[in-house]
């Protein structure tokens, strides 16, 4: 896997900000897979910036990674309401070209078959960008003995719910024990993948990720499955890489 290190996380947002904004103004009509959590919000208010004026997202469709069971579209802690704050208010994005699972839908397994189908309708995606838990998991495919492949219904860990907490008003009972997620397969199957981690926390999964044993225990090793992912750390996140030097 291409391994690039950045001095801090603002050289990595703006890198990956000039490579999204160039590949948006290439194919107009990009299918982008999406994440939140704390690691792309340089990375989204940089994408805002770069492509004003220079890029549009009019024709651009995205779909998010994941979203909490339970929680609708409208709540101020929805994944969709991230994104609506970091991104999509800023760029001239079009409403129905923006993807996300209904953590509302009345039935979650048929929810699921219709973002799998939603994907597959849109010709598969082309850059999925993805964050990493601390436990090694992408989206909300979490360690464990067995993976699921597609999009399906997941048990948030501890951990996770933990790191979400700061979305909740900093109450981990306030977060969700459900979501739904993107499947391995669903993520495997993009044409490109940008993996980002930044921060010392990142260092041992990153380290995981690019040189240890493709296990289900560590989702994102499965990465090194993929003909075209990337790692895009800073420095702290490199900190466990022999030899990384930084741009
Ligand atoms: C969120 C997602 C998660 C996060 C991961 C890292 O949509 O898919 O896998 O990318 O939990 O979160 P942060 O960036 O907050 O460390």
């Amino acid at each position: 896997m291409q391994t690039s290190v950045f001095e801090d996380q603002g050289a990595l947002a703006r890198e990956l900000a000039r490579r999204i904004t160039d590949a948006i103004r290439q194919s107009p009509a990009i299918v982008l897979g999406l994440p939140t959590g704390r690691t792309p919000i340089k990375l989204y208010d940089e994408l805002a910036r770069q492509t004003a004026g220079r890029a549009s997202w009019a024709r651009v469709r995205t779909f998010n990674l994941d979203e909490f069971v339970g929680i609708p579209a409208s709540h101020p802690s929805s994944y969709r309401q991230f994104m609506e704050q970091h991104l999509f208010r800023h760029v001239d994005a079009a409403p129905e070209h923006l993807n996300f699972l209904d953590g509302t839908a009345p039935d979650l397994e048929a929810e699921c078959r219709r973002y799998e189908a939603a994907i597959d309708a849109a010709g598969g995606i082309d850059l999925q960008i993805l964050g990493i838990g601390t436990n090694g998991h992408i989206g909300f495919n979490e360690p464990g003995p067995e993976l699921a492949a597609r999009t399906h219904r997941v048990t948030l860990t501890h951990e996770t719910r933990v790191s979400n907490a700061g979305l909740f008003g900093g109450n981990v009972e306030q977060v969700p024990v459900e979501a739904l997620s993107m499947g391995m397969a669903t993520i495997l199957h993009a044409r490109r993948i940008v993996l980002v981690a930044t921060g010392g926390r990142k260092a041992s999964c990153v380290q995981q990720t690019i040189n240890g044993p493709l296990t289900t225990m560590l989702p994102a090793s499965f990465l090194q499955l993929h003909p075209d992912a990337e790692v895009m750390v800073d420095r702290e996140a490199a900190a466990r890489l022999e030899g990384a030097t930084s741009r």
